[in-house]
């Protein structure tokens, strides 16, 4: 029995606003009210509290509002509670709800947890009940969508990978080079502290952390090519500016694509990156010398597995999952490894040590 064509349209147009509802369903009512409000029932049956939901924002616009406040608070150098300036909800809503309390990262449900011992124990726990969060797209352009951001079988393809550049020798390698440039930025402040009269001068000392990590972390990543690998990097900051601009919008599907300032920007640097990353890595291609640096190490592992050569199954990285390691392993060693020196350093200058003059403050 043939079924005449305006019939067979009509089904096809209740069959697609059946699949749109379901969608519908599932995107906004499930997603986004019924989910929000049985976790915070089922917390609350247990005893956890927190700060109420809101449609869609959760409590976003709570912690951005709170954080304009304490963004301007200058602390005194030697001050060290800075919780209060850089995590302002996270003490206010302990005093509120007790601890562990429940908070929303969007429609993300988010319990804050500040007992040391249950942190360890959810950290070391093999359990897998622990996931990563879904990155802030921003956030996967920035660092790239590299180890930091996997689970299970990829994670562990990616380690195996990566883990031969950190073997106890290769480090001691490294180690040589990082002592390098570590006395080059001593002699060139000394030098220019030697042409003052009094012998001393005023430095960036934020700086000088920053550009010596970067310096080190291009070298263990890029080796020789490490002078290109720093644009890399200042491509990275400049793209985390605006990361962090956005970091308390819920994220909406595809509003990436939308064709904002920042949006038009991120895809220019986001161009420029992978642009950068292609010049580093064509060259070594091309004469099939990959290098001892960490990208060397995952170029054999990729093109092992393209010329289907000795290489373990399982073992190799596609050329997009290099650049997305490339992108994370900077982002992931810059700020930390510079910002403990500094802070170091500021310490060691503040606590008095005689001698060897590391107590003076200029
Ligand atoms: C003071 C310095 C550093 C601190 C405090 C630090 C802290 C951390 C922490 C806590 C994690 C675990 C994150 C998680 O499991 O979700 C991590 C992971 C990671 N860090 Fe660091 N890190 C430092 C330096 C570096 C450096 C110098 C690099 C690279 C050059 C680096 C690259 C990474 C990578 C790639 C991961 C992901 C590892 C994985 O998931 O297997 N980190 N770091």
């Amino acid at each position: 029995m043939a079924f005449p064509v305006p019939f067979l349209l009509l089904l096809l147009l209740v069959a697609l606003l059946v699949v749109a509802a379901t969608r519908l369903w599932d995107h906004v009512f499930v997603r986004l009210v019924w989910r929000p409000y049985a976790i915070t029932k089922g917390f609350r049956e247990q005893g956890i509290h927190g700060p109420s939901y809101s449609f869609f924002k959760g409590c976003n616009e709570d912690i951005r509002s709170m954080k304009e406040k304490t963004d301007g608070l200058v602390l005194d150098v030697g001050d060290h509670k800075y919780l209060p300036r850089i995590a302002p909800h996270y003490l206010k809503w302990r005093a509120q709800y007790g601890e562990p309390f429940l908070y929303w990262y969007g429609p993300q449900a988010r319990i804050c947890i500040f007992d040391y011992e249950l942190a360890r124990q959810i950290l070391s726990s093999k359990s897998g009940h622990f996931v990563k969060n879904d990155a802030h797209p921003t956030l996967l352009a920035l660092v790239g969508k590299g180890l930091g951001f996997m689970e299970g079988a990829d994670w562990v393809r990616h380690r195996r990978v990566i883990n031969p550049v950190f073997t106890i020798d290769k480090l001691k390698i490294m180690t040589k080079t990082m002592l390098d440039f570590a006395q080059n930025m001593a002699s060139e402040l000394e030098a220019e502290a030697s042409q003052s009269e009094n012998g001393e001068t005023r430095v960036d000392i934020n700086k000088q952390f920053s550009d010596l990590t970067v310096d080190n972390i291009a070298y263990a990543i890029f080796g020789n090519s490490y002078k290109l690998g720093k644009q890399v990097f200042q491509a990275q900051t400049e793209m985390l500016g605006i990361t962090m601009a956005t970091f308390l919008d819920v994220p909406i599907p595809g509003i990436q694509y939308l064709p904002t300032k920042a949006n038009r920007r991120k895809q220019i640097l986001e161009r420029k990156l992978k642009s950068l990353l292609t010049q580093i890595i064509q060259p070594r291609l091309a004469s099939g010398e990959y290098g001892n640096d960490l990208l060397g190490v995952m170029l054999e592992s990729c093109t092992e597995a393209k010329q289907g050569g000795k290489q373990v199954d399982g073992l190799s990285l596609s050329m997009e999952e290099i650049i997305h390691e490339c992108k994370l392993f900077f982002f992931a060693g810059h700020e930390n490894t510079a910002f403990s020196s500094l802070g170091q350093c500021i310490c060691s200058a503040y606590t008095p040590s005689g001698k060897n003059g590391s107590g003076r403050r200029s």
